[in-house]
């Protein structure tokens, strides 16, 4: 079930296909089952690749032992020692080895490659693979990363630390009623795509070599290929098959399997395929971090936040993978939707002998936004204040700026905000379901969130995206990095590319990313491609129909300033003198197909510190209000979500049908990683390795969802799209445990919010609700 809205302001700007809920391009042959993911594809003289792993959490590697029994000459088999390059897989920094050569910090690292021509000779292979591996005493936990007792990265397990200050926050707290302080941890959570992680590498007669795979960012696979193999630029080609989802965990990790095939292929000299399996994914795959985040408040009794302290610390894994920039957008989220005048954030991210983790869907923001917004219902309790009206005190408004210096430039926070709670009806039902009697009692709660979209500070800058049109007589083709996961990237970017152009949606074709077409527009990451890649899409129309101007000057002996392009047609000074397709006919028959670039162009006045961390973080930010109902059994403690309103502002709904599929898919994810998603870990292994014993919401678990799209336009985003796709999963978790705590009583510091943390609460004294 769904509702929308659209604001008056917006419509006159919707006459073409942006705004339209036209049919996502991908879907005919996803329903029909004709779209071709990685493992479907033929490659014809494939062989299997596959990985010999570390079965403990840390220690030194003492022996590798090929079985002699075994006919070793059937397969290929790969060690550290074998790589044709530097042992390191290229990301922010190089501290991850492409197989473990001395030392191993994590259960299910890579240590060796075998490739084989059957499945069931890769499989007799790697049994036949023994490492010897004497254990060294692992740090299994954050305090254990800081206590530094055994040191496993750098000289203090500290992969990155940040901070940021506003104001006086000492001086503050003496101003403060009272100083309010909780600790709240969030666990690992599994992005858990449909299709496991899989890469074909096809080794070239130049030496070079090309990947097909399932992935979010090509050129991120690009730049670590190069580096691992010690090629030129031009030998690598990586290409992006049909992927049945990512949600970041394609993001990071890819690179380190594109370049295991790649190693293989080379030295088999035959296309190879490593293709995981669902517990070889679990166990091995990067995860959302787990954090742990200690809030001080000083508050008046009004409810008035006068200071804020907060100490958020992140466990990265064994290798630093993205954990920099996930820890730095999650402090720059740590304040969430509101006005803190003075504030102080310490972020830090550390070591452990986990499985690194990585980009998730949210990118840090989940947890720092769940702390916050439980710290609000804490301040409610406390006070004996309602937690809306705690929010209310302390919205961000207009003008307003966050700890890190940024003013917000509209009112979203509060639009999002009392529009979900008039829809939900908020008030009356939290008054209703305070008087349910017997074990089922239902439960509203709310959480406020936002999301920064685009990179973080200068990133956009530094990636400095470009796109490719190229101009044929009967279609404009669009060549970009960006990937289409399930998001909808294909169809968004094509809808854009044919409004800037004012041609038909169906006369764009989004070509499927492959870096020997595509230039680099960056990776499919941070919410960026619709807001970001879609303006740079649009700067490459421009430049199209300028390039077409000039043709139609020279075809029909105009002058080009008396040239004008509307809708769809050249006209000299009000007269029309051809269509956009009758000169593309033209151009194509004299000289071939027209190829342009787009280009990015930084908005002007935005700037950013990155050592300070202070600036403009981000070029614009998405709000969200989730209204969450459930029923809670207090003999058993299931939980049923009943109802969710969700109220976003995504900016321009360039496709308002899939941006609601996004706002629910997304709160989805976030109210399983609220109360069902447990990933248990013992001496360093993951234990629920199978979707049998990890549970993820289902149909069964969905709300009926109200979703409504709140269009407020960003200047800096294409049509005045904001970064839509991670926002929603950022409001689950608080919402849940907000839900929660009004139908039990009971008040979780901590997610997922299961039975036994229910169970803990009220063992420690927490009092239900009578
Ligand atoms: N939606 C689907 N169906 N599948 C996905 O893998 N990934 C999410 C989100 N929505 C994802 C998804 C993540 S991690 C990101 S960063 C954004 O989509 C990227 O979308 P955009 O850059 O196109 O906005």
């Amino acid at each position: 079930m769904m509702e929308q809205l659209k604001s008056e302001s917006t419509e006159k700007e919707f006459l073409g296909v942006v705004g339209k809920s036209v049919t996502r391009v991908d879907a005919w042959d996803k329903v029909t089952g004709r779209a071709q993911y990685i493992d479907d594809i033929p490659f014809p003289g494939c062989w299997y690749g596959g990985t010999v792993r570390s079965d403990v959490p840390r220690g030194k590697i003492v022996g590798i032992r090929q079985d002699p029994s075994f006919n070793w000459s059937k397969v290929v088999f790969v060690t550290a020692k074998d790589l044709p390059g530097p042992n390191e897989v290229a990301m922010v920094r190089c501290d991850m080895p492409i197989l473990a050569e001395d030392i191993v910090n994590y259960v299910s690292e890579p240590i060796a490659l075998v490739a084989a021509p059957t499945k069931a000779l890769l499989k007799a292979a790697l049994k036949a693979v023994k490492v010897e591996i004497e254990p060294l005493e692992p740090v299994l936990s954050i305090e254990e990363a800081l206590e530094g007792k055994n040191v496993i990265w750098g000289d203090d397990n500290v992969l990155a630390k940040f901070e940021v200050k506003r104001g006086d926050v000492d001086e503050a707290f003496k101003e403060a009623d009272i100083i309010i302080e909780e600790t709240y941890r969030t666990g690992h959570q599994e992005q858990l795509y449909l299709e496991p992680q899989g890469m074909v590498a096809l080794p070239r007669d130049d030496g070079g070599v090309e990947v097909v795979g399932s992935l979010q960012c090509p050129y991120y696979i690009h730049g670590a290929m190069t580096h691992a193999l010690n090629l030129p630029p031009d030998k690598v080609v990586i290409k992006q098959a049909v992927t049945g989802g990512g949600f970041g965990g394609k993001e990071d990790f890819p690179s380190l399997l594109a370049i295991h095939a790649a190693v293989l292929a080379l030295k088999v000299k035959r296309p190879v395929k490593i293709i995981y399996d669902r517990a070889e994914d679990m166990v091995s795959t990067t995860k959302r971090h787990p954090s742990k985040i200690r809030h001080r408040t000083g508050v008046k009794k009004d409810g008035t936040i006068v200071a804020q302290d907060i100490d958020l610390i992140l466990d990265g894994g064994a290798y630093t993978t993205l954990s920099i920039v996930v820890l730095q957008r999650s402090l720059l989220h740590a304040t969430g939707c509101y006005n803190i005048p003075n504030a102080r954030i310490l972020a830090r991210a550390v070591a452990t002998n986990t499985p690194p983790n990585g980009a998730f869907r949210g990118f840090g923001a989940p947890q720092s936004i769940f702390a916050m917004e439980r710290q609000m219902d804490k301040i409610a309790r406390t006070l004996g204040l309602s937690p809306i009206e705690v929010r209310r005190k302390n919205l961000l408004k207009s003008g307003d700026a966050f700890p890190f210096g940024q003013r917000v430039e509209d009112d979203g926070a509060r639009l999002v905000f009392e529009r979900a709670l008039a829809i939900s009806e908020y008030e009356r039902k939290r008054t209703e379901y305070s008087k349910d009697q017997g074990p089922k009692r239902r439960g509203i709660g709310v959480s406020l969130f936002l999301h920064g979209g685009g990179f973080t500070g200068s990133g956009e800058q530094r990636i400095n995206g470009k796109i490719k049109l190229r101009l044929t007589g009967d279609e404009v083709e669009l060549y970009v990095s960006n990937v289409d996961m399930g998001q909808g990237a294909a169809t968004v970017l094509a809808q854009i590319a044919a409004q800037g152009l004012k041609i038909p949606f169906e006369k764009v074709r989004y070509c499927p990313p492959d870096t020997s077409k595509a230039p680099d527009s960056g990776p499919t990451v941070a919410s960026r491609t619709t807001m970001i890649v879609g303006k740079i899409v649009l700067r490459g129309t421009e430049k199209l129909i300028g390039r077409l101007k000039e043709h139609v000057s020279r075809y029909f002996d105009v002058s080009l300033e008396d040239i004008a392009y509307e809708n769809g047609v050249f006209l000299e000074n009000g007269t029309p003198l051809a269509d956009f397709f009758d000169i593309a006919r033209r151009i194509e028959g004299e000289s071939g197909s027209l190829e342009v670039m787009g280009n990015y162009v930084h908005p002007q006045g935005l700037s950013w510190d990155d050592e300070k961390c202070q600036g403009d973080a981000y070029q614009g930010y998405a709000w969200g209000a989730n209204v969450l109902e459930v029923e809670v059994d207090t003999d058993t403690w299931e939980v049923r979500p009943l109802r969710d309103t969700v109220v976003v502002d995504v900016g321009t709904a360039i496709n308002p049908l899939l941006a609601v599929g996004q706002v629910e898919g997304g709160s989805l994810q976030g109210l399983g990683y609220g109360y069902l998603e447990v990933i248990e870990m013992e001496g360093g292994r993951y234990r629920n390795n199978r979707l049998s014993n990890y549970a993820i919401p289902t149909s069964v678990d969905c709300p009926d969802f109200f979703v409504e799209l709140m269009e407020i336009p960003c200047s800096k985003g294409a049509f005045g799209a904001k970064g839509l796709g991670e926002m929603p999963l950022n409001g689950g978790g608080p919402a849940v445990a907000a839900a929660i705590e009004h139908a039990t009583g009971l008040f979780a510091n901590r997610l997922p919010v299961t039975g036994e943390v229910l169970t803990a609460l009220e063992q420690k004294g927490d009092e239900r609700r009578s």
